[in-house]
């Protein structure tokens, strides 16, 4: 007799979400580490998603996941579920890319009914002006929030904050790299101060091993 075929529960449906049209949340506990999906979509090229994705519309809205500097993942019409999973600035999730996979893991524990989220990281482009900052404003609504769903880099990050104010200061020039280096090392002792006051054992997010594509 063929043996019965073991179908795994989803950990998590889809639902409205208050950041943003449709999000992921938890039906069952999910562990830390534990494997929520895998961001399934169509293999497609980075000028293709350029093409697919124009942003005509005035409004920032993809599918997109970049696997890596030739593929990018359209989950628009070919994707899992996983597509739903918003972005939030204190994700509980992290995405990695493994042979050709994009995994996103639990980096805490998740209780039923949380909204299941990572940290999108948008590659910076050093073009930006206030205006696209505010183009990929952030509704995460998390204490820790930056506004944006772009990755912003250490020495613009006062300068969004204004530039989110309704603050149009000028941007600062990119910082030499031993400088660099030094302002990323100082927030990051600030950052782990900070992480070490919490209360929660929620560590700091690895960033995903990829972004999503850009407009
Ligand atoms: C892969 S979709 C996620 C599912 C989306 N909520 C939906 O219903 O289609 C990614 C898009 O959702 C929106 N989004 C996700 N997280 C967001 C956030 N924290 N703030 C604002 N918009 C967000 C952005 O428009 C983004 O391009
Ligand atoms: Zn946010």
């Amino acid at each position: 007799m063929p043996s019965a075929k073991r179908v795994k529960s989803p950990l998590y449906e889809v639902r409205r979400s208050s950041i943003q049209g449709r999000g992921a949340f938890a039906i069952r506990p999910i562990r830390k580490g534990q494997r929520v999906d895998e961001y399934v979509g169509e293999p497609i090229t980075h000028a293709e998603a350029d093409r697919r994705y124009d942003d005509s519309d005035g409004r920032h809205h993809t599918f997109l996941f970049i696997l890596d500097d030739d593929t990018v993942l359209d989950a628009r019409t070919h994707g899992s579920d996983a597509r739903y999973i918003n972005h939030s600035c204190d994700p509980n999730c992290e995405t990695i890319i493994d042979d050709g996979h994009i995994w996103i893991n639990a980096i805490t524990s998740i209780k039923p009914e949380t909204e299941i989220a990572y940290d999108y990281q948008f590659e910076w482009q050093n073009n930006y002006e206030p205006d696209d900052v505010r183009y990929y404003a952030c509704r995460c609504g998390t204490a820790e929030c930056r506004g944006t769903i772009l990755k912003v880099p250490v020495y613009l990050r006062a300068t969004v904050r204004k530039w989110l104010a309704g603050d149009d200061v000028p941007k600062p020039r990119k910082p030499r790299k031993k400088v660099a280096k030094k302002i990323a090392k100082k927030a990051a002792k600030k950052a782990s101060k900070q992480a070490k006051k919490k209360t929660s054992t929620k560590k700091a997010a690895k960033p995903p091993a990829q972004r999503k594509v850009m407009r």
